[in-house]
């Protein structure tokens, strides 16, 4: 399993995640109901070109995302999580949030925000596990961690996270010009 940031070009990865969402996830996710793919679809497409994405990638499919959207001076940066049903309880959602950290501090955020359903007991567990100071009012649950500027560490786990994404990437290339070559030419092996 690879976390990486999606670039704009394969976004309909991410709507295609949030769609097999079910309705009481997807208003777990966005905290509101009736939330239908066309939704979906043009809450993706408002996403700017250099909107924050970051997703868990499992055989070249979107299992996990944090949307990482920043205020217009980069004081708060809010959150939103989602696994798929499968992936669940298995760190991925940690993981998510805690890339989202790095990438956020690396942004100078000051402040990592979350809204979710006060009744969201995932989500609340993961807030707070997180360091979270979570607040409850009126059937919502807000979260807030400040966060310290970027350090060292920081910028290697951002960098090393699109580095990895690239040899992995290589890595499922070389695969399949491997397969296409050994199907073109019986008998040859491209990896020999
Ligand atoms: C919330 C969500 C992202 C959690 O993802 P996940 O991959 O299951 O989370 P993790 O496996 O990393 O779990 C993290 C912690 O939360 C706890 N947790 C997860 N789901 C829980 C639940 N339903 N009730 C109580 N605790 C729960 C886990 O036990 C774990 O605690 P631990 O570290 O002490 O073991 C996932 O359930 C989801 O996509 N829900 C639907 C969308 C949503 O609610 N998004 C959040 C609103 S932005």
């Amino acid at each position: 399993m690879l976390i990486r940031r999606l670039p704009p070009h394969e976004r309909s990865s991410y709507a295609d995640h949030l769609k097999r969402l079910s309705p009481e996830d997807r208003h777990l996710r966005f905290a509101r109901a009736g939330v239908s793919d066309e939704w979906i679809d043009a809450h993706v497409a408002a996403i700017s070109e250099d909107g924050l994405i970051l997703v868990g990638v499992l055989r070249e499919r979107v299992i996990a995302a944090a949307h990482l959207a920043l205020d217009d001076d980069n004081a708060v940066a809010e959150v939103g999580l989602s696994v798929d049903i499968e992936h669940r309880s298995g760190g991925l959602g940690r993981e998510l949030l805690n890339q989202a950290v790095v990438f956020a501090r690396n942004r100078r955020a000051g402040k990592l925000y979350t809204l979710c359903l006060s009744d969201n007991r995932g989500m609340v567990a993961l807030a707070r596990r997180a360091g979270m100071a979570v607040e409850f009012s009126q059937g919502e649950a807000e979260a807030h961690l400040p966060l310290p500027p970027p350090d060292p560490l920081t910028v290697s786990q951002e960098m090393s996270t699109g580095l990895f994404a690239v040899f992995h990437d290589w890595a499922e290339l070389f695969d399949r010009y491997g397969a296409l070559v050994n199907a073109a030419v019986p008998g040859m092996r491209a990896k020999e």
